[in-house]
Parts: structure tokens; sequence; C-alpha cells
């Protein structure tokens, strides 16, 4: 530990290395914490290293068929990591510059027992991509994303959404923050533009979120700007009794609180609902908190509303966790139609006759979306249209049949606009 700590920039390379690891083999991406890598500017640079090698995740899988003759080495440890970092460093980061790249790749598999005879493969491949780094940068949009993918979107949104869809991913997702209250002073502090209702969009900070100004107060909270639609839409009366399933962290929550409501808010993971009733605290907003599984789960009363915010395939949400789009695949997916089917029919039982129920999810998969809905009205729910007025006029997301379907490829209206995270939601009452 000693000696990696003599050489600048390795603790930091080897912190990304371990963690885009984990993410090939099947972890979700997480982005490292200060308790990982202390120093502020270092952590940034790990972790912007890591979510560049997996926006490029594709592009860098084609080049290392091409690069490296007889394929991956088996039992290589972090050789693929190491090799993928500094391949998006020398490709995509060139502002850091190459010498840095080689270099610490090099330092970094000497230090891994497993790799450590590959140093002279790392730097024979490296260099090699220096060389043809030009021709390399070219590979087609397509094959950003997995090919099951590219083909349910090109069916559902057309062949140019996926260009669209690419250039989202590379450019990543800026902030969005969910308002408590309209403060004009905050906006102007935080150089937040507002987007649709109360959401503005931060596009640079220098700071993390908790310690931006009005963090601490409880005067916002994170939140796409697509994510922050379904729970606008209930228009009950103040005071209604709204069961929120799958409320952690619980964004939707405080939009339902902000509303007036009197919220339940459910979800069977116990530690995401401690992070809810800490947000909550936050804000100053209070909630029924109920730890369980929905689907065991019988309330007393019938609610007026239910928000069922699904489990799903995330897919929407790839501008922020650019490894869905490789970790998805057929079977994954009609897992989760199962789950979300199951956990509509609980919801209809949790409502009283006439009450609303919104379904959403966050993915761009039409299985766990437009189908599904088509699937609620076969088991005798009614639709509720949706219009562009509650869009704050914006049509484009407003289905034929009345859903919202948002995606990276749409532009939300506002100052500057820009993209957002795909989204279905539909309305429905139970009769
Ligand atoms: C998309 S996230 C919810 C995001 C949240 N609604 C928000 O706006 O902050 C889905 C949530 O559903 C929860 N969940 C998954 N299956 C569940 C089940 N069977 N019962 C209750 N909660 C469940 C997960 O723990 C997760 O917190």
């Amino acid at each position: 530990m000693a000696k990696q700590k003599q050489v600048p920039g390795l603790a930091l390379r080897l912190a990304a290395a371990e963690r885009l690891q984990a993410v090939l083999k099947g972890a979700s991406f997480s982005p490292l914490v200060a308790s990982e890598v202390a120093d502020a500017r270092d952590r940034g640079l790990a972790n912007k290293l890591i979510t560049t090698a997996l926006r490029h995740h594709g592009h860098l899988t084609l080049m290392l068929d091409h690069l490296l003759e007889r394929g991956m080495p088996k039992k290589s440890g972090s050789f693929e990591a190491v090799l993928r970092l500094s391949l998006a460093q020398i490709l995509y980061l060139p502002e850091l510059g190459d010498h840095s790249a080689l270099f610490l790749a090099g330092e970094a598999v000497k230090r891994d027992k497993s790799a450590q005879h590959l140093a002279k493969l790392m730097n024979a491949v490296l260099r090699r991509a220096q060389t043809e780094a030009e021709t390399l940068r070219q590979a087609p949009p397509e094959l950003l994303f997995a090919p099951s993918l590219v083909k349910s979107w090109t069916a559902a949104y057309g062949a140019e959404a996926i260009p669209a869809f690419a250039r989202a991913l590379l450019e990543g997702a800026p902030l969005d923050l969910t308002l408590k209250a309209d403060y004009p002073a905050l906006i102007e502090l935080l150089g937040g533009r507002k987007l649709l209702a109360d959401t503005i969009r931060v596009e640079q900070r220098d700071k993390p979120v908790d310690q931006l100004p009005g963090f601490a107060e409880g005067r916002f909270w994170v939140q796409d700007v697509a994510a922050a639609i379904p729970a606008r839409l209930f228009q009950l009366p103040a005071g209604s009794r709204v069961l929120d399933i799958g409320a952690a962290p619980g964004g939707k929550t405080a939009q339902l609180i902000k509303a007036g409501y009197q919220v339940t808010a459910l979800d069977r993971d116990s530690s995401r609902v401690e992070r809810l009733r800490s947000n909550l605290h936050r804000l100053g907003y209070i909630a029924d908190l109920v730890t369980a599984d929905a689907l065991d789960y019988t309330p007393s009363v019938p609610f007026d509303g239910v928000l069922l915010d699904a489990p799903c395939s995330a897919t929407g949400t790839f501008r922020r966790h650019p490894e869905v789009v490789w970790h998805r695949d057929a079977k994954d997916i009609a897992g989760r139609v199962k789950l979300q089917r199951s956990l509509i029919e609980r919801a209809i039982s949790c409502l009283n006759p006439g009450g609303v129920l919104i379904y959403c999810v966050c993915s761009l998969e039409p299985d766990e979306g437009e189908m599904q809905a088509k699937w609620a009205v076969e088991q005798g729910l009614e639709p509720i249209a949706m219009s562009a007025a509650e869009l704050d006029g914006w049509a484009v997301p407003i289905t034929e049949t009345g859903y919202i379907r948002t995606h990276p490829g749409q532009i939300v209206p506002g100052e500057n606009g820009g993209t957002l995270d795909g989204f279905f939601v539909a309305r429905f009452r139970r009769r």
C-alpha cells in the first residue's frame, strides 16, 4: 500500500479498476464515494474514467476484439478493467494525456498477481490504440447498445432514435432537482434553469449535491425531470389517501406529500426505507412508512390513489446508469413483466372503487410499459387519458392512447431544454 502511494494517480486508478471490474461482472454502477477515494479531485477523476469506459463500453468491446489477437486472456484479474479504463482515457479523454494512461496501466497490472505477466501485452495494445485512435473512434452508434435493445428500440421508436440515444448516452445526465417551493434566489444561486413544473436543471456544479446551497435546509430533492412527471398526475383533492408502492428513496413520495395527500410509502427493502426516512426528515415531510413486500400487503382501509413505481429493467436511465444497456436481456425483462403484473393486481386490490392508479416504469421496453397498460385495461381498469396541459403544454410524450412515453431522444422544453430519462406512465380508474 505504501508503494502505491508513491506513484501519483495510481491509487485512484486501482479504485476505478476495482469498481469497473465489479460492474463488468454484473454489479450496478455506483460512483466511488469519499470513504473509498478521499481526495475530491482524485475521486472525480476516477469516476470520470469509469463512466467514460461504461458509456463507450460497446465500442471498447469492439476495439478489444480487434486489438487482442488472441482474445481476452483468461483468469487475468484486473487486466480487462485496467485496459478498458486506459483505452477510454487515450481515446475519449485526450486532455488527460496518453502518457499517464500507459504508465499507470503498467503500474496497476504489476500490482495484481493475476495480471502482472500481462504488463507487456497491456503496453503493446495501448500503443497500438494510440496509433489507430482516429479509426477506432469511428464505430457506429448502434454498437453502443446490446443488439436485443437496438432491435426493440428500433421497432418502438424508429431507426433515428438509436443515434439520438447514443448521443444522450455519451453526454450523460445533468442534475435535475424538484423544488419544495418556488425559490427564485436559490435557483439563481444554483445556476438552475426551469424545466417542467417545479423541476430545475443544474448543468454545471463544483460540489457534491449534499453541499449545494439549500440542500441541508431541505429545499429540493434530486429527481430527473421525467421521474417527476407521474406523481403530479393524480388530480385528487388535498387530504386524499395515497399509497406509494416501491417508494424508496422517496422522490415521488415527497411530491405526493407536497401535493397535500396523506401518504403511505411502502418498500420491501429496509435499507432503502431508511434512506427514504432520512430524505423525508431533511425535507420536513411526514408519511406512514411501511417496510413490506407489496405482494403481501393488505391495507386495513383502501386508498383513493395508488402510485406503482414498479421495479423494472431501468433501461430509460442509461444516461446515469450506462451499464443497464449491457446488463439486460429478454429473459430478465420477461421476469420483470411477470412481477409487474402481480404488483398491478395487488395495487388494484388496495384501491377504493373509483380510485386512481398511476403505473410507471423507468424502462424503454414496451413490454414493461405500453403492453402492461394494455393488459391492465384487459383486467378491467378504465384508462384516464393524459393531456399536454398536464405537461405544461408539451404534447410530444402523449401517446395516441393517452399515456405518457418519454425517452432520451426527446428534448424537454424549458430554458435551453435537454434530454430526459425514459419513462412510461399510465393512469387508470378502478371501476
Ligand atoms: C424504481 S424504484 C422506486 C423509486 C421511487 N419510487 C422514487 O421515486 O424515489 C423501485 C422500488 O421498488 C421496490 N420494490 C421492488 N419490488 C417490490 C415489492 N415486491 N414490494 C415492495 N417494493 C418493491 C424496490 O426496493 C425499489 O425501491
